[in-house]
């Protein structure tokens, strides 16, 4: 604390040599009260600028409170983010502000005039984090060790500048750290009835209602949505079935049938810690198509199923036979290019387009279903799948199992809050390179993050807990 207050007070030295107008008239202001007298010195003192950040270690999902102060009134600051990701890219926010009469800014109320948002946006910092201008091609933010943080650095410097362009002085400076995981949360990796998985348990001994956490044709072992739930007092199970090294191979197939998923329900609702009648199953993107599959089609019976963009039926076969599927490259016909030439799956998923028989019985569908619409998704015919869903459910006279959050200008991704959004990223390097689109507006995609989530735990809360 004593150091950090010292490394400030020496940057405050170092800008008494600076000469933008708005900071030096100040301090000409502040010499002038002191000349007038010691008692008038003391009470025009103005303390090193400072920026703080409240609470400094937090969970992603929570909000943070970012505030400088000890400013000139009326002047304009740049308050700016950046971080390393773990491949060590540098990621990088900033925003443009005007102090208050009384030499604040508080983020929380006040609006940024520039940079990488407009507005009122108090997690703009953090859901603004773009690559740092010269970074690799393709790059989307992940968390891949949850059981570190991200450590965000901002700073505050004097002036609207862009940081990276030429100089700018540094006025004062906080580091924050982003959480996934919260204290006491088990990280237990399972490797059983051939389930290449990671379960997370919330702290205590249970048992904890839980939830079955799928991802996209993207593949491997992604974690960090069920740290959260874990987090938040659920036990989660993250599965891998493609793009695993631990996974029957070749690694851009499933290699594993449908049993393989029903598998991995039953092992997360039989598990000791775990209320064996509270089990939910989220999916994004083909992960929908699975949780589908599983409510539908197997003897498990899900209490509730939070659907992300994602289709109800797919040309990837899942076959009990011998587990062999096709591969994803089997459905080109189906790809679209944009002028640059990165591509969008999305017509893959259109219903016109999936065969009929792959189609799951929505009919069957016996628990709440969430579906979560981004209008701005490149990558699933989203709107028409949800579509789709709520006529067939209609027709089978459950209507009220069915809810719909739909969002204008989010993309496909839509994640756990205050992460950033990737219009597009590299899907692939061999055999040839891609980049496909994901659509979603920084802005209107965060707002839906921020809201999606919080609507996800209160279903969750209704579903599983009451
Ligand atoms: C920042 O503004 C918000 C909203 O007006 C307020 O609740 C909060 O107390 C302010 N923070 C500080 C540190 O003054």
């Amino acid at each position: 604390m004593l150091q950090a207050h010292m490394s400030v007070t020496t940057i405050q030295q170092l800008t008494e040599i600076m000469i933008i107008p708005c900071f030096s008239l100040h301090r000409k202001l502040a010499s002038l009260h002191r000349a007038v007298g010691a008692v008038r010195w003391r009470s025009s003192y103005r303390p090193a600028p400072l920026l703080t950040a409240a609470p400094a270690r937090a969970l992603i999902d929570e909000q943070i409170s970012i505030k400088g102060r000890f400013l000139p009134p009326h002047c304009p600051v740049t308050v700016c983010a950046r971080m390393h990701s773990e491949d060590d890219d540098l990621w990088e926010a900033f925003a443009h502000y005007n102090t208050n009469a009384d030499g604040t800014v508080n983020l929380t109320k006040d609006h940024s005039v520039g940079g990488s948002y407009l507005g009122c946006e108090p997690m703009g910092l953090f859901w603004g984090l773009q690559p740092a201008p010269g970074a690799r091609e393709g790059l989307r933010l992940r968390k891949k060790n949850v059981e570190i943080p991200y450590v965000v650095h901002m700073s505050l410097l004097e002036g609207h500048v862009s940081p990276g362009e030429g100089q700018s002085t540094e006025l004062a400076a906080v580091t924050t750290e982003r959480w996934y995981t919260a204290p006491g949360v088990k990280r237990i990796k399972i490797r059983q009835n051939g389930i290449v998985g990671t379960l997370f348990l919330p702290p205590g001994p249970g048992p904890f209602p839980a939830m079955l956490d799928l991802w996209g044709m993207g593949g491997a072992l992604v974690e960090y949505r069920s740290a959260l739930f874990a987090s938040r007092g659920y036990a989660s199970l993250s599965i891998a079935y493609i793009g695993h090294k631990e996974l029957p191979g070749p690694q851009n197939r499933i290699n594993v049938g449908a049993s393989y998923f029903n598998s991995a329900f039953d092992l997360l609702r039989d598990h000791r810690q775990v209320c064996a009648d509270r089990v939910g199953i989220i999916g994004l993107s083909f992960g929908v198509y699975l949780a589908l599959r599983i409510a539908t089609e197997t003897g498990a019976k899900p209490s509730c199923l939070i659907c992300i963009n994602g289709p109800i039926g797919s040309a990837i076969r899942l076959s009990d036979a011998d587990g062999r599927t096709e591969n994803f490259e089997g459905q080109q016909k189906y790809w679209t290019y944009n002028d640059q030439g990165h591509v969008s799956f999305r017509d893959i998923s259109l219903p016109a387009n999936l065969p009929p028989e792959s189609k799951v019985k929505l009919e069957n569908l016996a628990c709440p279903l969430m579906y979560i619409v981004g209008e701005d998704d490149l990558s699933a015919s989203s709107i028409e799948n949800a579509n789709l869903i709520e006529e067939t459910l209609r027709a089978a006279d459950k209507s009220q199992l069915f809810t719909r959050l739909s969002y204008p200008g989010a993309g496909h991704l839509i994640e756990p809050p205050y992460s950033p959004n990737s219009r597009i990223s590299l899907w692939s390097v061999k055999p040839k390179k891609l980049i496909t689109l994901w659509g979603g507006h920084l802005a209107p995609h965060a707002a839906a993050q921020e809201d999606a989530w919080k609507k996800i735990l209160d279903f969750m809360e209704n579903n599983l807990r009451r």
